[in-house]
């Protein structure tokens, strides 16, 4: 196993020589201190089975079963298919998912910790996920924003961002988020929370699913999250990563936002994610 290690703020270590099959407890163990240290690991070069990849998830913590079904694998409820392609002459997995900022499971009250993702088909053009490290957006936030959010609780719900399926013909939309909210009613984390494993504090919120802030009013609310959210998504807090054949990526769900590009149109793309509890609670006071 090489190792190679970002240098100061940048985050992303890249792990080379290694055949994620065939790994070892020892293996294990540096790969989830390097995933917490720097908040991106990249495993090049990987040619491994969907049991394999399974197996590979359950080494380093335990893989969660997705809530919704249309997302699972129809042989494998441990993997969660993004793919704009059908199989075996049926819809496969859900098209076009996450292009939005985003933390994977904020909406729940046990939010992802880890998340895995490894692409089976790139489009042939470029395939690309971007992240923001909250870590360090809540070292760099001004004063005055800070003020008002530390101490805070947040409003997380996934309603807005739920994609229409076949069984939705002819509901009336609003009946649709009305159902979709009794399955997943709304929840709150603190606005800034502490990482278990490294004790930095970051700033939990993103576009996609944070929706208030709570004991303000709606206004203020709104005004200030837009606020954050400008401040959040400004260029200069962008990671990107450009997927090469091969590559698995295994990430800190706790404290990187993330988005995936668009697919262009006629191109294919499928990428199968494992969202991984890693027995630490998800946060700590
Ligand atoms: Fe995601």
């Amino acid at each position: 196993m090489k190792i190679n290690q970002p240098v100061s703020e940048k985050i992303g270590a890249e792990i080379l020589e290694i055949d994620v099959a065939l790994i070892s407890e020892a293996e294990v163990n540096i790969i989830k201190k390097l995933v917490y240290d720097h908040k991106i690991v990249v495993f090049r070069g990987q040619n491994i089975s969907d049991y394999q990849y399974i197996e590979f998830a359950k080494k380093i913590g335990t893989p969660q079963i997705y809530p919704q079904e249309n997302y699972h694998h129809p042989d494998y409820p441990e993997i969660f298919v993004s793919s704009n392609v059908s199989k075996d002459g049926k819809k496969f997995g859900v098209a076009g998912t996450g292009r939005y900022w985003h933390t994977d499971c904020a909406f729940l009250d046990q939010p992802l910790p880890l998340t895995m993702l490894y692409p089976k088909v790139l489009p042939n053009s470029v395939r690309e996920t971007y992240y923001i490290d909250m870590q360090q957006v809540y070292k760099k936030l001004a004063p005055n924003l800070r003020s008002y959010i530390d101490g805070k609780y947040m409003v997380h719900e996934a309603k807005w961002r739920y994609k229409v399926q076949e069984w939705d013909i002819d509901k009336a939309i609003i009946d649709i988020l009305n159902d979709f909210e009794k399955k997943f009613p709304s929840v709150k984390h603190p606005a800034v929370i502490m990482h278990p494993a490294t004790h930095e504090k970051i700033l939990y919120m993103s576009q996609g699913f944070t929706t208030g802030i709570k004991g303000l009013d709606y206004e203020t609310s709104q005004e200030l999250l837009q606020e954050l959210f400008s401040f959040i998504e400004c260029d200069e807090h962008i990671h990107t990563h450009i997927w090469k054949e091969g590559d698995i990526l295994l990430w800190d769900n706790r404290t990187l936002n993330h988005k995936a590009s668009s697919v262009p149109k006629g191109e294919k793309s499928v990428s199968y994610r494992i969202g991984i509890y890693d027995g630490l609670p998800f946060y700590v006071s």
